[in-house]
């Protein structure tokens, strides 16, 4: 596999990571059903955080995609995406961004030649390293706190300066600040905004409140 295998994959999303480097936060919820997930989106936004990741770990994350794509102003993710078929159930549903904890060099392939806009997972330098061979720019760091946390960014950004991480695993509201403001950092994931408990207890006013701390912590 030689230099650019796919081209630089990075280069025709810059929009994406543009609107990801804005908004600095990717709230990640596992949804039940379409209803909690128009009900979360809307409670973060509210909050000031206009985008959302679903994961592909609850059966009802194509459903809840398609929900959230014809909402307005709204950026929705597809997350723990590990296959082929994930992703092009992402992109048919309306996701304008996909996301995997690891790195599998066939869905990255395939989101090169659908064009979605992916991030691969990386826990090691030599996964990052694998992943800038190949032309990617943009990496999910995961899990983030038990690789190394800042500290770990910090070894990563000196070595690969042109590289650019999104964080996830283990950050909340105590290490937010850190993590977003760590070198190389696009922006940070995780779910402490909208934990699975609130949404299915229906509490969309704490998700609104979590999201607009959130923000806070960012100014
Ligand atoms: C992810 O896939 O990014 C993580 O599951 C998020 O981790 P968290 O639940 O610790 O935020």
């Amino acid at each position: 596999m030689g230099e650019r295998a796919v081209g630089c994959v990075d280069a025709g999303w810059a929009g994406v990571w543009g609107r990801l480097g804005a908004v600095r936060i990717l709230p990640l919820v596992n949804f039940d059903d379409a209803e909690q997930a128009v009900a979360t989106a809307r409670a973060l936004m509210r909050g000031g955080i206009d985008c959302v990741e679903v994961t592909f770990r609850t059966r009802a994350a194509v459903e809840a995609i398609r929900a959230l794509s014809v909402l307005d102003g709204l950026f929705v993710a597809a997350g723990t995406v590990l296959s082929v078929g994930q992703l092009e159930q992402a992109r048919v549903a309306g996701a304008q961004l996909a996301l995997a904890p690891g790195s599998n060099f066939e869905v990255i392939r395939a989101a090169c030649a659908c064009g979605l806009p992916f991030v691969a997972g990386a826990g090691t330098a030599s996964e990052v390293e694998a992943l800038r061979h190949f032309g990617v720019r943009v990496v999910k760091v995961f899990p983030f706190r038990t690789v190394g946390g800042v500290e770990f960014l910090r070894s990563l950004a000196a070595v690969y300066p042109e590289m650019r991480f999104v964080p996830t695993g283990g950050i909340d509201a105590g290490n937010l600040s850190d993590a977003a403001s760590a070198p190389g950092v696009l922006a940070v994931g995780g779910s402490w905004i909208a934990p699975v408990e609130l949404v299915r207890a229906g509490c969309f006013d704490q998700i609104e409140q979590n999201a607009r701390s959130a923000r806070m912590l960012l100014r």
